[in-house]
């Protein structure tokens, strides 16, 4: 389940209280792969061009791929601003025998800016971040996602609660 939206939209924070929802409900293993820990850990020295975030987002796929597996639930939040890439690995996952289920974390870009979580986009708009997605460089929003979340205009345990019935709507959790 690949949670895709802006810097700041509350994809971490979705993915995190997903899998912490669903956790007594199912025996299946869960991994939450976070973008910037991704960014820490594996993918350290790429940078935001459109091949490094290709590449980023390809090894995170390729990780989910491996853990899918091996029957874990993977949820992951990273960005992955480009709509052929997202095509690609969801290509790759369903021809390896798994689901993709794409959440699109929408939150607009008044709001993430407003909130400013990391002092990102002050800086972006300041022209000091080059490529700083949706700001200086393109955020291609899903047009056929699994389920689009409005993150700036539902709290968060309602959009928890649909992405948990989605989960089971799809037979990836056990229906209770
Ligand atoms: S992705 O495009 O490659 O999928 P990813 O989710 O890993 O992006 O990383 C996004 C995080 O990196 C943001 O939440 C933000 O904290 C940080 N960041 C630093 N520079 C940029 C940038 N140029 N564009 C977007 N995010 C950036």
């Amino acid at each position: 389940m690949w949670f895709t939206g802006l810097s700041g939209a509350g994809k971490s924070t979705l993915a995190n209280a997903v899998a912490a929802a669903i956790h007594a409900a199912t025996a299946r293993p869960l991994e939450v792969l976070d973008g910037d820990d991704i960014r820490t850990f594996l993918s350290a020295g790429l940078t935001f061009t459109r091949a490094d975030r290709d590449t980023n987002v390809r090894r995170i796929a390729y990780v989910a791929r491996l853990l899918a597996k091996h029957g874990t639930l993977v949820f992951v939040a990273a960005i992955a601003p480009y709509a052929e890439t997202r095509a690609e690995i969801r290509a790759a996952s369903v021809a390896a025998g798994h689901r993709f289920v794409e959440i699109f974390v929408d939150a607009s870009l008044e709001t993430v800016t407003a909130r400013d979580v990391k002092g990102l986009y002050k800086r972006a708009l300041a022209g000091e971040i080059p490529h700083f997605t949706g700001v200086s460089d393109p955020y291609e929003a899903p047009t056929a996602p699994e389920l689009a979340v409005p993150s700036d205009r539902e709290a968060l345990d309602a959009s928890t609660a649909r992405v948990v019935a989605l989960l089971r709507e799809l037979a990836l959790v056990a229906e209770q």
